[in-house]
């Protein structure tokens, strides 16, 4: 499908008029480039071992922005197709011209809530999640919804920023920006303040799913968590068996 196509295409049409990141998406797009972490070999090595992923993969970018990582693999790897998912309208226009100057056939992007992802586009192998928790309002239900479109067997890499002080300064200068061209009128909808999960949060809410497995790593400023989906259906007896590394 062309990348002009995809860029009218939409799950559900959402909008989120009322978001700084809808409004600032051109600061964002920058803290994005040059202020954050690229975790492109970690992602790599948790999904794939670090070897090649199989013809077909699909992966999906949630909460995806500028289309960092949806970009960066389907570049990498030709052979496997990326979606990124957002609610943001003006990130996603930055990430379809990311992918377009990139000449990515193999790259969509659509906009969707992660809270409710729709049936249209399993399968997905694995999932990558970046700096997306800290700002939705409800984490498990995101999570359930990860598990949920997951095929058996996939993973899911999520990357969470630890450092409260570093993750607020982004909100808080679309928050200025905000405060100084709206002449007061600040109606968006993200929270003043960035909430970052301390490490037994994290843990916590990772296994809130019956995965498989669960590797939880920190390094630097992000705490990381690999999860597993099981091959099989699991019950709730085997949820408590899942074997789960700390790092
Ligand atoms: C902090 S940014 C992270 C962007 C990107 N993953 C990164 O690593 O820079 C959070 C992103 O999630 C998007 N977002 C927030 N709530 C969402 C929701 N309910 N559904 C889909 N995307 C959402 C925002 O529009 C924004 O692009």
């Amino acid at each position: 499908m062309a990348i002009e196509q995809q860029a009218a295409d939409g799950f559900g049409g959402c909008c989120l008029s009322d978001s700084l990141f809808e409004r600032y998406s051109w600061f964002y797009a920058l803290c994005r480039e040059h202020l954050f972490h690229d975790h492109t070999y970690d992602i790599s090595h948790a999904l794939w071992d670090g070897a090649t992923p199989e013809d077909g993969t699909h992966v999906v970018e949630l909460g995806c922005g500028p289309g960092f990582y949806a970009c960066r693999f389907a570049e990498e790897f030709p052979q496997i197709r990326t979606t990124g998912v957002d609610l943001s309208h003006n990130l996603l226009t930055r990430a379809r011209r990311r992918a377009a100057r990139r000449n990515l056939a193999n790259c969509t992007f659509y906009n969707a809530d992660v809270h409710a992802l729709p049936a249209a586009m399993e399968p997905v192998h694995d999932i990558v999640v970046s700096r997306l928790f800290l700002i939705v309002p409800n984490r498990e239900d995101v999570l359930r919804e990860i598990f949920r479109v997951l095929r058996p067997g996939g993973r899911c890499f999520i990357a969470e920023p630890v450092s409260a002080m570093r993750t607020q300064l982004p909100l808080s200068a679309m928050w200025l920006l905000a405060k100084i061209t709206s002449f007061g009128r600040v109606p968006y909808i993200e929270p003043h303040k960035v909430k970052t999960m301390s490490a037994p949060e994290f843990e916590a809410l990772l296994h809130t799913e019956p995965w498989e497995s669960v590797k939880i790593t920190r390094r630097g400023r992000y705490q990381f968590g690999v999860c597993t989906k099981p091959l099989t259906d699991q019950s709730s007896e085997a949820r408590a068996s899942a074997e789960i590394t700390v790092a």
